[in-house]
């Protein structure tokens, strides 16, 4: 079954009586956004429109003051404006604050709110998929927003060790001593490591459960991981994750060619959203929404 072609158009002054919410991001026109809270917004019975907003570079806070001066009720900001969006929010929730960075616009009042539904959505993808990440070893490829925005939630799952690897060491040790209190608070062993590290099995600290991409190389196909650091690292016992979605990635071929199980980030998308979607409308329609049947729809359209 395939989507009907969403009406995209964005000022809120075109759709009286609809509440009207927006995607801002640059480039925009790829969002599976719209379809995602369309389809929430059939299965909540939710009289509002969701449509694509593209803002220029280094424009973001104009076109979002104008959004919400003509009335718009909410935002969902991607790619490169979710710092924009977190200067740009009057106030801030504690996760949003711990992530550093904004995904989600809502009002209260008169004032906006920004917080960050990306590190909620990626813990209900994984657990919807069967794994268990209490005291489970996860190892988590780079240090830079997307990283850092989903590690709150990874550490209030009480894994046994979140291990940080990145490029340059400087970064990962700066995430590991930002988030040492949540670690001590949820008994994790989080530890820095370099992505060169993990060529060397003394310096390969676990095998992991679970191994998720952050990083930004999925997008220019390439891997974090050397062949050899993807062999220390899976087996038919990992599960391999990329928050990059509708590809194959190269480290997602890396692991299923060692028979470990792999995942895109499709699902982070719609459980994302989905947290947005119940910020907006209320969170007691959250019986009401299935973001699990959205995103098979999406994966067969
Ligand atoms: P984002 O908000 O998407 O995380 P970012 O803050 O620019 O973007 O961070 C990009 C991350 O991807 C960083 O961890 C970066 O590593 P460095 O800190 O060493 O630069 C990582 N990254 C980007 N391209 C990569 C590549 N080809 N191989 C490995 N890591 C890469």
């Amino acid at each position: 079954m395939s989507f009907p072609s969403p009406n995209l158009h964005t000022d809120p002054a075109q759709f009286p009586g609809l509440d009207v919410y927006v995607v801002a991001g640059n480039p925009i026109a790829h969002s599976k956004s719209p379809q995602i809270h369309q389809e929430f917004a059939k299965q909540a019975k939710q009289n509002m429109h969701y449509g694509l907003l593209l803002a220029q570079l280094g424009e973001f806070e104009a076109t979002a003051e104008k959004f919400f001066a003509a009335g718009g009720k909410g935002m969902s900001v991607t790619v490169p404006f979710k710092l924009d969006a977190q200067a740009f929010a009057d106030a801030l929730t504690s996760r949003a604050k711990l992530a550093g960075a904004v995904n989600t616009l809502y009002l209260v009042g008169e004032q906006i709110f920004g917080d960050n539904t990306d590190g909620a959505g990626l813990v209900r993808d994984l657990l919807a998929q069967g794994l268990k990440l209490h005291s489970a070893r996860i190892l988590l490829l780079g240090a830079g927003g997307a990283a850092r925005g989903v590690m709150g939630p990874l550490l209030e799952q009480s894994p046994k060790c979140l291990v940080i690897a990145n490029r340059s060491s400087t970064k990962a040790e700066e995430l590991v001593k930002l988030f040492a209190q949540p670690a001590s608070d949820y008994e994790v062993a989080l530890e820095a490591r370099t992505l060169i590290d993990l060529e060397d099995l003394v310096k390969t600290p676990y095998p992991f459960d679970v191994v998720i991409n952050a990083t930004a190389a999925g997008l220019s196909d390439e891997s974090p991981l050397s062949d050899l650091a993807a062999a220390n690292i899976f087996t038919p016992q990992s599960f391999a994750y990329d928050m990059v979605y509708g590809k194959v990635t190269a480290m997602m071929q890396q692991a299923l060619h060692r028979g470990a199980r792999v995942s895109d980030g499709l699902g982070m998308l719609v459980e994302q959203a989905a947290d947005a979607f119940l910020i907006w409308r209320g969170a007691d329609l959250s019986k009401s929404i299935q973001p699990r049947a959205v995103l098979a729809k999406l994966r067969n359209s």
